[in-house]
């Protein structure tokens, strides 16, 4: 039976995540970056319990309650071949009993692997379509929804990455976990992609300047994007707009989303070889590359408490594209 509780701004939520998720020191990681230990620690929303975990999954939580209330039978969205969103939509609504359409993004990969392989686990059907942008990934979305409503199905559109007012509650939720974990306010840094993550978390702490947000790439407009969602977010939890600006790393892009570089590498390797974190070439290891790069060149103050947020993403490493590019590089060591 799935559970329902009231969650933040009083919308029900259905219980995925296995929260709160551990909040975890990093003291290896510190020193290696030559801070204090007990200065620094991860935040593993890579162990939410649903699917392999991930940040999607909190903002499930509301979704799917949403999707059960508007009677849906389907789950339908879209996103990039090796999406973490697509892989936790799926696991949501195999728990939920519901069907799952999803369009993924580009070309029928040579190799069924990483988050493509839970897709079909799950019992998703997928179709394969080249979206020349949001806009038209969003009507692919459509099509295939109006493709079920003209079987009798009812579908419910989860828009992309769940990033509304209404999936970023699960990050309200998140950042209160995280003040009531620790105290001292921390800085959390985490991939910033479709943005609702990062939205959240400054409307859940009322406070822009308490996210650092690492661009991956999906999107050019995240300023704008953060702060339109996060007032959103704020307005629908029952909580004043977050003061501030949003506050975003743009220099850890490389050639763009999805491309590896070395920092990124780096970071990797770090966060294995000094806390046993797996990150992944597409989001966590670049968050990581941008915490690591704050740290070094002070844009991260050695004082401030601080919180990595670990938000997934790990099956993507194992999908055939990324692993071979990463153990290519670690022969090379
Ligand atoms: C592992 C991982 N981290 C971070 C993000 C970014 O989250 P958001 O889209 O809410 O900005 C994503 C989004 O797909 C993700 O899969």
């Amino acid at each position: 039976m799935l559970e329902t509780h009231i969650g933040s701004g009083g919308a029900p939520r259905i219980a995925l995540a296995g929260r709160p998720t551990p909040l975890l020191p990093a003291d290896r990681l510190a020193i290696a970056l030559d801070r204090e230990p007990g200065t620094t620690w991860v935040k593993r929303d890579d162990l939410t319990s649903l699917g392999l975990g991930g940040n999607k999954v909190r903002k499930l939580e509301y979704v799917l309650a949403d999707a059960l209330a508007a009677g849906a039978t389907h789950l339908v969205t879209g996103a990039g071949v090796q999406s973490n969103m697509a892989r936790a939509t799926a696991a949501a609504a195999a728990k939920a009993g519901l069907g799952c359409a999803l369009v993924l993004d580009g070309a029928p990969p040579p190799n069924v692997s990483g988050n493509l392989l839970l897709d079909l686990l799950f019992g998703a059907s997928v179709r394969f379509r080249d979206a020349a942008d949001h806009n038209h990934l969003e009507l692919l979305i459509e099509e295939m929804a109006d493709e079920l409503r003209s079987t009798g199905a009812v579908p419910y559109v989860v828009p992309v990455g769940a990033s509304t007012a209404l999936g970023s509650l699960g990050y309200v939720d998140a950042a209160d976990e995280i003040d009531a974990q620790i105290s001292g306010s921390p800085l959390v840094v985490l991939a910033t992609g479709s943005a609702g993550t990062h939205a959240g978390l400054a409307a859940g702490f009322g406070d822009h300047e308490r996210v650092l947000g690492v661009r991956i790439g999906t999107r050019d407009d995240l300023e704008s994007r953060v702060a339109a969602i996060a007032d959103a977010t704020a307005e629908r939890a029952g909580r004043l707009a977050p003061r501030g600006r949003p506050v975003l790393m743009h220099d850890q892009l490389g050639d763009g989303y999805g491309e590896h570089t070395d920092a990124c590498h780096e970071a990797m390797t770090m966060a294995a070889r000094t806390e046993g974190l797996i990150l992944d070439p597409v989001y966590t290891g670049k968050a990581m590359a941008g915490l690591i790069a704050g740290c070094r060149d002070g844009r991260i103050a050695a004082e401030r408490p601080l919180v990595f947020l670990h938000t997934g993403g790990a099956p993507g490493l194992f999908s055939t594209s990324h692993s071979d590019v990463v153990s290519r590089w670690l022969s090379r060591e």
